[in-house]
C-alpha cells in the first residue's frame, strides 16, 4: 500500500526584511535591505500510511503549522517534496482539494455572518456534493457530534466548542481521505476537548481516514495517536511510538520506597535527586544506568516495606523537551 502522506527533505525558508529602528534606519532600508532567514522546516522526511493517526509534536515555532500548510498546498516548499494521496499539494488540483481537509483551531473556515447550515451549504456547492449524499452525511456528523440543534445559529454566536464541532463537520462533509488538524482543541474546556477527541477517535476507526494531528495537549496525543513525529527548530527529532519518547529522551527513572524505619544518615547525593522525603516515604529521580547500584545501596542501608520503579511521566518529559512551551500544556 502506498503511503497517504510522504515527504522527503521538505524544507521551508522564510526571508523577512529586517527594519532598522528610527527614521534614519527606514531611509537606509530603502537603499540597503537586510534580511533575516528562518528555516521553519529543515529537511523533514516521514511518511504516513492510510488510516494512521499520527501526532505531530513540537514546541512553539518548531515548524508544525508550516509543514501542515505545505501538505495542504498553502505554502510552496523551498526544497524537498511532498506527496498527499499521490498529489503534489502545491499544485492545488481540484481533485486533491476534494480529498483532504485542513482544520486550524485558530482560524475559521465557516462564514462568520451566516448560520452554520448556510455556511455548510456553501461547502456543499464548492465540493459539488449531491444533495441526498450531503444530507445523509450532515445528519450523521451532527448526530455523532451532538450538535444538530445549533445548525441555524449564526456562526459568530456559537460557543468556541460548538464552533469547533461545526468546523470539523465542514472539514469532513466531502468525506476527505486525509485530515490535517492543527490544534483543533485549543482553548476548549475539558468537556468539549473530550467530545472532540472521542469523535476523532471513532471517526478514524470507522472511516479509516488518515489523520495528522498537532496539539499542545498531551491527553489528545496519548488517547489518539499510536505514533508521534516530533520536530524541533524545523528538524525531525523522533518518529515512533509515544512510549518510545520516554526511552529516548528520559535519562532517569523514579524510585519510590516505603522504609521500615528512617535512614540513620542523610541521603547521599549520588543516589539521585530527592523528589520527596517525608517520614518513611522516599522518592528519588535516578539516572537509568545507576538504578541497580542505587537500589543495592538502599537495600544495604535500610529495610523496605515496598519499592516501585517508574518511568518519568510522558508529560514531564515533554515539558522538559519543550521548555518554551505555553504554560497550559496539559488539559487541566
Ligand atoms: N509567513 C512567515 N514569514 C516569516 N516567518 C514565518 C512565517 N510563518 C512562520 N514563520 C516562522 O517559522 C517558524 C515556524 O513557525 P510555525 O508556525 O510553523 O511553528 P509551529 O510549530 O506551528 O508553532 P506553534 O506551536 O506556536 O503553533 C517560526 O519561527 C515562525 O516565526
Ligand atoms: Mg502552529
Amino acid at each position: 500500500m502506498s503511503p497517504a502522506i510522504e515527504i522527503h527533505h521538505l524544507t521551508k525558508k522564510f526571508r523577512t526584511y529586517r527594519k532598522k529602528p528610527g527614521l534614519k534606519g527606514a531611509i537606509q532600508g530603502l537603499f540597503h535591505r537586510e534580511y533575516d532567514e528562518t528555516i521553519a522546516a529543515n529537511e523533514i522526511s516521514f511518511s504516513v500510511q492510510p488510516g494512521e493517526f499520527v501526532g505531530f509534536l513540537g514546541p512553539n515555532g518548531a515548524g508544525k503549522t508550516t509543514t501542515l500548510k505545505m501538505l495542504s498546498g498553502l505554502l510552496h516548499p523551498t526544497s524537498g517534496t511532498a506527496s498527499v494521496l499521490g498529489f503534489t499539494p502545491s499544485l492545488r488540483e481540484n481533485e486533491f482539494k476534494k480529498r483532504f481537509s485542513l482544520v486550524m483551531g485558530q482560524k475559521n473556515a465557516l462564514w462568520w455572518d451566516l448560520a452554520a447550515a448556510d455556511s455548510l451549504e456553501l461547502s456543499r456547492v464548492i465540493y459539488q456534493i449531491e444533495k441526498p449524499v450531503y444530507q445523509k452525511r450532515l445528519d450523521e456528523l451532527t448526530e455523532l457530534l451532538d450538535i444538530k440543534d445549533k445548525l441555524n445559529i449564526l456562526v459568530r454566536e456559537l460557543s468556541l466548542g460548538e464552533r469547533m464541532k461545526l468546523e470539523l463537520i465542514n472539514a469532513l462533509i466531502h468525506s476527505p481521505q486525509v485530515l490535517l488538524l492543527d490544534e483543533p482543541t485549543i482553548g476548549l474546556d475539558v468537556t468539549s476537548q473530550k467530545k472532540v477527541r472521542d469523535f476523532l477517535k471513532s471517526y478514524n476507526e470507522t472511516y479509516k481516514v488518515t489523520i495528522l494531528l498537532t496539539s499542545h495537549y498531551m491527553q489528545d496525543i496519548e488517547e489518539l495517536c499510536s505514533r508521534v513525529v516530533l520536530i524541533d527548530e524545523g528538524m525531525l527529532r523522533y518518529d515512533g511510538a509515544l512510549s518510545g519518547i520516554v526511552e529516548k529522551f528520559s535519562g532517569t527513572k523514579i524510585i519510590q520506597m516505603h522504609l521500615h524505619k528512617p535512614l540513620s544518615h542523610p541521603i547521599p547525593e549520588h543516589w539521585g535527586e530527592i523528589l520527596e522525603s517525608t517520614g518513611l516515604l522516599l522518592k528519588l529521580k535516578v539516572p537509568r544506568e545507576r538504578i541497580s547500584d542505587v537500589c543495592r545501596e538502599i537495600l544495604a542501608a535500610t529495610t523496605l516495606s515496598d519499592i516501585t520503579i517508574e518511568e518519568v511521566p510522558i508529560e514531564e518529559i515533554m515539558r522538559q523537551l519543550f521548555r518554551t512551551q505555553r504554560p497550559t500544556f496539559s488539559s487541566e
